[in-house]
């Protein structure tokens, strides 16, 4: 019989300290171009990435296609159920999560407290442990900056003209739905954001510590230049303070 031993230095060797992950949120209002600017940021410093906004849809979808009404947290109940344990980051970015009607029912689902209270583990595990071997993450949504991620590294909010938002999202909409109008566009948009902002939870505003960009005029190459030299300061300034 053979005693395998290790070197006593192995067998001593304290674990390696854990590394905090960096926490990025970007929040703002529909079409605003938080999610361009969320995942290009994750892209260029090679983190991890959540669409927030991708869960509150999948529980919406999940809803409707079990012919239950949205606003009504015992017919959503079963959804929220079958998205969590079927969430994967191919469901999150199904084009059927994208639909006019699931971003109707998905603004109810979103004022539903039950609904949030179900979603904030998992953003917030997704935060603190981003999958994959990565330094950090970028959650983008309403309330990432203020709610999930109060802590958060580097925060922004996003904004633009409510025209300039219509105009973005008829473009994404155009191909899947051809006779769609700006106008109806623009008064379905300012509908949700009012439902989104006014609601009593979580409601879509800008934390105290957030950057804000508006992004009406500005090219979304000079938004993500700016907010990747935000990101860059942020951390060294930290590197420099834990010095
Ligand atoms: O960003 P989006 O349009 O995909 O979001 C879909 C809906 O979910 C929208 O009505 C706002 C809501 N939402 C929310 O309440 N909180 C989040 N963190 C993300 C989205």
């Amino acid at each position: 019989m053979s005693i395998v031993t290790f070197p006593k230095t192995d067998v001593a060797k304290e674990p390696a300290p854990q590394q905090k992950k960096i926490v990025v949120t970007v929040d703002g209002p529909a079409a605003s171009g938080k999610g361009t600017l969320a995942r290009k940021i994750a892209e260029r410093l090679g983190y991890a990435y959540l669409d927030t906004g991708a869960l509150y849809r999948a529980v919406a979808l999940a809803a409707l296609e079990m012919g239950s009404d949205p606003s009504k947290i015992r017919d959503v109940k079963p959804a929220i159920d079958i998205v969590l344990r079927n969430l994967t980051m191919e469901l999150l970015a199904s084009p059927a999560l994208r639909r006019p009607e699931v971003s109707e029912a998905a603004s109810k689902v979103a004022a539903l407290p039950e609904v949030r209270q179900a979603l904030l583990d998992f953003q917030r595990d997704f935060a603190e442990n981003p999958p994959g071997d990565v330094g950090g993450a970028v959650l983008d949504g309403r309330d990432i900056g203020t709610v999930v991620c109060p802590d958060a590294d580097v925060k922004f909010f996003i904004t633009a003209n409510p025209e300039a938002r219509a105009q973005r999202r008829l473009k994404e909409l155009q191909w899947h739905h051809p006779l769609m109008t700006l106008e109806k566009v623009l008064a379905d948009m300012l509908h949700r954001d009012q439902r989104d902002s006014g609601r009593e939870l979580a409601p879509t505003y800008p934390a105290d510590d957030a950057y804000l960009f508006d992004t009406t005029k500005l090219s979304a190459e000079e938004v993500l230049d700016s907010a990747i030299y935000t990101v860059q300061k942020k951390l060294i300034n930290a590197t420099n303070e834990n010095k």
